[in-house]
């Protein structure tokens, strides 16, 4: 809970006990009327009086056991900040006491991951159904429950890389993350280079434009492009530059959405892993990623 919660709670529990106190106080001392009636003097419609009787025995005693309650409660439970309380309970304490059980039940199985190699692991099915079940919990969002992926976001599953595939790049990747940039070519082309050029890309997946265009953004591509996506326009996995001949598209490869991938750039970030998973379902992630390419059998569901 937070600081202003906790303040929020002590505060109405301390009112409620003080108010109940007042209350008892109040109703439990004889109101000396001095009339011989027993009345207060209030009277209704000239004949409805008010008698001036002590609360009802029940009545008090709820309300004693309700303050007697509310005393308990805050010396037991957590109350101002810091102070645990004398149960020490706490939603934190309880949540890390259920996560190091969790831990302690699973050190065995990891301890048997962690010998296995790369290749072991991506075809051990309680490594890969655990894997699964961590995929689903925190990559599925952006990568699909499939793991193939949708536009900006890649599919995991066609062994296409944009950053290799090997155990050191996999546990690089989901680990401390990637973020490759393309730049806009718009403001250096213009409008009819980015055509020229989406022509030529085009083409490489035998999908071309008009020949003088292709030919024209071929010689632009050598100019502007072939430094990150290679003279051959295969790509280059160390800068993350997608391979552009082989009709796989991270983003699409209408003329449409290869036109806007030239003309204005495009970023993607996939957020680093390690911090919250720690390095050993880092790496079980790694290899059921590797796994999911067909490069091992698939694992048991
Ligand atoms: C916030 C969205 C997001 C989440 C969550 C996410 N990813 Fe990614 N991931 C991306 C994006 C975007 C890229 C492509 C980065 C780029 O274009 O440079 C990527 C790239 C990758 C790659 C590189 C693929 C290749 O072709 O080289 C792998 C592997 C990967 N993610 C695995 C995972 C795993 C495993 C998880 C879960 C631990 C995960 N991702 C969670 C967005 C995400
Ligand atoms: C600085 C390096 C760099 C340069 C220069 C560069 N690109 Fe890229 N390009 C990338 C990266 C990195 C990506 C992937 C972006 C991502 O992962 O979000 C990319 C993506 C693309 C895509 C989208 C591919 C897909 O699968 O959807 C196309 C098309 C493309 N580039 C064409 C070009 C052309 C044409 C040029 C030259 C005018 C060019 N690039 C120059 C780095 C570069």
């Amino acid at each position: 809970m937070t600081k202003g919660l906790d303040l929020l709670i002590v505060t109405l529990v301390v009112g409620n006990i003080l108010g109940a106190l007042w209350l008892l106080w109040i109703t439990g001392s004889v109101r000396p009327t001095g009339a011989a009636d027993n009345t207060t003097g209030h009277r209704w419609d000239g004949d409805l009086a008010e008698l001036n009787n002590p609360l009802p025995r029940w009545w008090f005693w709820l309300f004693v056991l309700s303050v007697a309650f509310a005393i308990g409660y805050l010396v037991l439970y957590p109350g101002l900040g810091s102070y645990p309380g004398s149960l020490h309970w706490t939603e934190r304490a309880e949540h890390s006491a259920d996560a190091s059980r969790a831990e302690a039940a699973q050190a065995p199985l990891f301890r048997r991951f962690a010998s296995m190699d790369f290749a072991q692991l991506s075809r051990d099915p309680a490594a890969m159904s655990m894997a699964h079940n961590i995929f689903v919990n925190t990559c599925s969002g952006c990568h699909g429950s499939d793991a193939r992926g949708a536009p900006g976001f890649p599919n995991l599953t066609d062994d296409d890389w944009l950053y290799g595939s090997d155990e050191a790049t996999l546990v690089q990747t989901i680990g401390q993350g990637r973020m490759g940039a393309m730049p806009a070519w718009k403001d250096v082309v213009g409008e009819d280079g980015v055509r020229q050029l989406a022509a030529f890309v085009l083409s490489l997946s035998g999908r071309g434009g008009a020949p003088a265009d292709v030919a024209e953004g071929a010689a632009k591509f050598q100019t502007y492009c072939a430094a990150c996506h290679g003279s051959d326009a295969k790509g280059n996995q160390a800068l993350g530059a997608p391979n552009l001949t082989d009709d796989t598209w991270l983003y699409g490869g209408s003329t449409e959405e290869v036109i806007k991938s030239i003309a204005n750039g495009r970023q993607e970030q996939m957020p680093g892993h390690e911090t919250l998973l720690g390095p050993d379902r880092v790496r079980l992630l790694a290899a059921y990623v590797r796994s999911l390419s067909g490069a091992a059998p698939a694992p048991a569901k």
